[in-house]
This record gives C-alpha cells, structure tokens and sequence, in this order.
C-alpha cells in the first residue's frame, strides 16, 4: 500500500473501548469517500474485532489492544491486535454460529466482519495472541 495517512492507537481491554474504538476508526475514515452505510459497516466490523479480543483474547485478565489504520486513495486498511490467548482453529472460528461461549454468544462476529469488509485476514498463535487485518475498498477509486 502507498500509504497516504494512518493512525495508532493502544488501549486496555476494557469493554468501554469497543466504543471509543469503532468512534476513532470512523472519525479517520471521514476523512475518505466512504457512504454513510459504508462508515457503519466499518463501524461494525470494528467493534466486532475489538469486542472479540477484550472477550477471548484476554477474557477476564488486563491485556493491551493494538489498533492500527492506514490508507491510499484505493482503500482503508484496518488492524487490531491482541496478545491473548489466540485461537485454536480459525477455520472453525470463521463457522456462522460457532462460539467458545455459546450461552452468551452468538458466533456471529467473524461473519459480520468478513460480511462488510472487501478483503479479511487472521493470524493467531496460542498464547500469543490474534491479529485481524480488515481492508475497505473506496469504491470511486476502483476502476
Ligand atoms: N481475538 C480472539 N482471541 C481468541 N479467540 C478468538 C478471538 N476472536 C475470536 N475468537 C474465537 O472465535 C470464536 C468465534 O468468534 P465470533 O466473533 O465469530 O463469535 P463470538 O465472539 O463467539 O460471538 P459474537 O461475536 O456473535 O458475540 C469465538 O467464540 C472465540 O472462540
Ligand atoms: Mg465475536
């Protein structure tokens, strides 16, 4: 990516930060030719990761959450990284329904968020932790 702008962010895994994450990501992404519906897209996608890594990652324990974002005039390009727990088989992850909490989970976060960004990838080592990288496309950008 020829980056043009990008931003870091580092912050505990308190549930509070779902919030103030998919807020910043979406004032960033202002910035870009996104559509009104496209914004809540990410927004979602957002805090479905963040959500994910303050729940599984680290469960109860303290733990320290890495946002990064970063665009072209092509796409927005999203990460958020754990240092958790990590996940045993992604494949069996990304499953519609499948959760490791299924009395208080629906399964449905890695759905959503491959559901609305163009392009997801994640990496996860146990006991190191999960990266979720997320890609938008500008759509006025691609030819
Ligand atoms: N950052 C992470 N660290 C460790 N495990 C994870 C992480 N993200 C997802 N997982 C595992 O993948 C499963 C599926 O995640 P997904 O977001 O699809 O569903 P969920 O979080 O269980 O439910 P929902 O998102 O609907 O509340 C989780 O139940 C969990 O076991
Ligand atoms: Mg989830």
């Amino acid at each position: 990516m020829n980056t043009k702008n990008w931003m870091k962010l580092e912050f505990p895994s308190e549930s509070v930060n779902v919030l103030f994450a998919r807020t910043a990501v979406a004032v960033f992404a202002s910035q870009l030719e996104f559509t009104l519906d496209e914004i809540e897209d990410i927004k979602v996608a957002i805090s479905e990761a963040v959500s994910n890594s303050v729940i599984h990652g680290y469960h109860e324990d303290y733990g320290t959450i890495l946002l990064e974002a970063r665009y072209d005039h092509t796409k927005l390009e999203i990460s958020v990284e754990d240092f958790g727990h990590g996940i045993p088989d992604i494949v069996q992850a990304k499953e519609a329904g499948y959760t490791t909490v299924p009395q208080e989970r629906m399964g449905l976060g890695l759905v959503f968020i491959h559901e609305y960004m163009n392009t997801v990838s994640i990496n996860s080592q146990l006991a190191k932790g999960t990266k979720v990288v997320m890609i938008k496309n500008i759509k006025s950008a691609q030819e």
